[in-house]
């Protein structure tokens, strides 16, 4: 079983190049089946979920490679649309997949998705968008199916602005005669990406990134598309509070501060100076200088972009959990986020639990043997161990390989000691 081994105590130093986004990569890795021919995905990091969602789309018939440009995906010939079930158990994104199958080939038999354990995650409002674009569903044993022989542009209101039905329902609309509008869709910079780059592919697609998407549909996409994802702004936050964490001065090379800003905007200044850097027009970065310990970032409610993101909800947990004072997290996207702190008590975290508010008092942690149960939970796991004197072991180290390119190593040359054993 994979596992980290750290001993902790270091502080960071050096620049780490920061990865593109995960969750901007997957999106456009579904969007890909909706092009007779090649893509590119520049410099697409080969993380656990993108090498499940590359095996997904081979099923499918298209081809992925690769190169040491990025991943080539060819899906000149595309003969199914049915989801592998034990595939799709193991990303949530799996399901992102049906906007561009029902979009290619009318029609998509998908499983239920997986993903972390990190809620119940219900599809509801995916289902009710396409059955608003005249999608026919039905359920049969633990499988969906669509049919969008009918469907046709209309007006669609989200009752929630969740990311994943935004992207699906963008990615159903690009082929739908006449204009499709979305209402609250959500704003992530994933979506605006997606959006990116479907329209160098030759959809028209207005307003990614707001409240308000309109879809007007074509007839076709362009092949041989090159295109690079946004630079991966949890892995940008990841890497800030772990510098804020251990102390140190540490260039984030790529990182684009605009889209992590709520987290810079609300880190303590007393202690940790952040600047955002241009380098050049082709080089956006974070410069992190962190002097003295770390206090409490006080009270954090985690919600939508451009607010506190969920997925660093529990790095900030470790943060707060070795940081001087009282913190409070509120998370209000995910219902059972927190189940990392279990772990973390075992290092000697104090905190207690109320609703969806974590209450956290700093103190001293010591190494000890814990299990990350999910991708950023893990994380969290392994940035308390860095804060924490003597070994901590992190089994589980799979899920972290899940989100986080080479993890182990980028904090192994920024001067942390963690050794990931396979
Ligand atoms: C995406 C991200 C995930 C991130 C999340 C929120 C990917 C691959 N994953 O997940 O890392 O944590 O956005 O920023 O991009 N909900 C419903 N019904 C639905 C859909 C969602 O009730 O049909 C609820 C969810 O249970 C959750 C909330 O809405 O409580 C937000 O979920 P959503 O925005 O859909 O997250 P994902 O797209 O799954």
């Amino acid at each position: 079983m994979p596992h980290y081994l750290i001993n902790g105590g270091k502080r960071l130093d050096g620049t780490v190049e920061i990865s593109p986004a995960k969750n901007a990569v997957l999106p456009i890795m579904c969007a890909s089946l909706m092009i007779r021919g090649k893509t590119l995905i520049k410099d697409c990091p080969r993380l656990g979920d993108v090498m499940v969602m590359c095996d997904i789309l081979k099923g499918f018939g298209a081809k992925t490679t690769f190169t040491p440009q990025g991943l080539l995906i060819n899906a000149e010939n595309i003969n199914t649309s049915e989801i592998d079930g034990a595939l799709a158990g193991k990303i949530r994104a799996s399901f992102f997949l049906v906007g561009a199958l029902i979009s290619r080939l009318k029609w998509a038999d998908c499983p239920m998705p997986g993903g972390c354990k990190i809620g119940t995650r219900p599809i509801d409002i995916h289902l009710a968008g396409l059955k608003a674009l005249g999608v026919e569903i039905s359920v049969l044993d633990s499988r969906i199916l669509f049919d969008a022989k009918n469907a046709k542009s209309s007006r669609v209101r989200l009752r929630y602005p969740s990311v994943g039905a935004t992207e699906n329902l963008i990615m159903a609309a690009v082929f739908l005669k006449g204009d499709t509008y979305i209402e609250n869709c959500a704003t992530e910079p994933e979506i605006k990406d997606l959006v990116e780059f479907l329209n160098i592919a030759g959809a028209k697609i207005y307003g990614g990134g707001t409240r308000f998407i309109r879809v007007c549909g074509v007839e076709n996409l362009t092949e041989n598309i090159e295109y690079k994802p946004i630079p991966d702004r949890i892995e940008t936050g990841t890497f800030l509070l772990a510098t804020y964490l251990l102390g140190g001065k540490v260039y984030l090379k790529g990182a684009n501060a605009e889209n992590i800003f709520y987290l810079i905007k609300n880190t303590p200044n007393n202690s940790c100076k952040i600047y955002a850097r241009y380098v050049n027009i082709y080089e956006k970065g974070i410069y992190i200088v962190a002097k003295g310990e770390p206090i409490s970032f006080g009270s954090i409610v985690c919600a939508p972009y451009p607010l506190f993101p969920t997925d660093l909800q529990p790095i900030l947990g470790a943060v707060a959990a070795a940081s001087k004072g009282i913190t409070k997290i509120t998370e209000t996207v995910f219902d059972s986020r927190f189940l990392y702190l279990e772990e973390l008590f075992k290092m000697g975290a104090k905190f207690s639990l109320k609703d969806n508010t974590a209450t956290i008092v700093g103190a001293p942690l010591f190494g000890t043997t814990v299990e990350a149960k999910d991708l950023r939970g893990g994380a969290a796991l392994v940035l308390a161990g860095l804060k924490a004197s003597g070994k901590t072991k992190v089994l589980g180290a799979e899920n972290v390989m899940r989100g986080y390119l080479d993890f182990d190593k980028k904090l192994t040359a920024l001067g942390a000691d963690i050794t990931l054993i396979d």
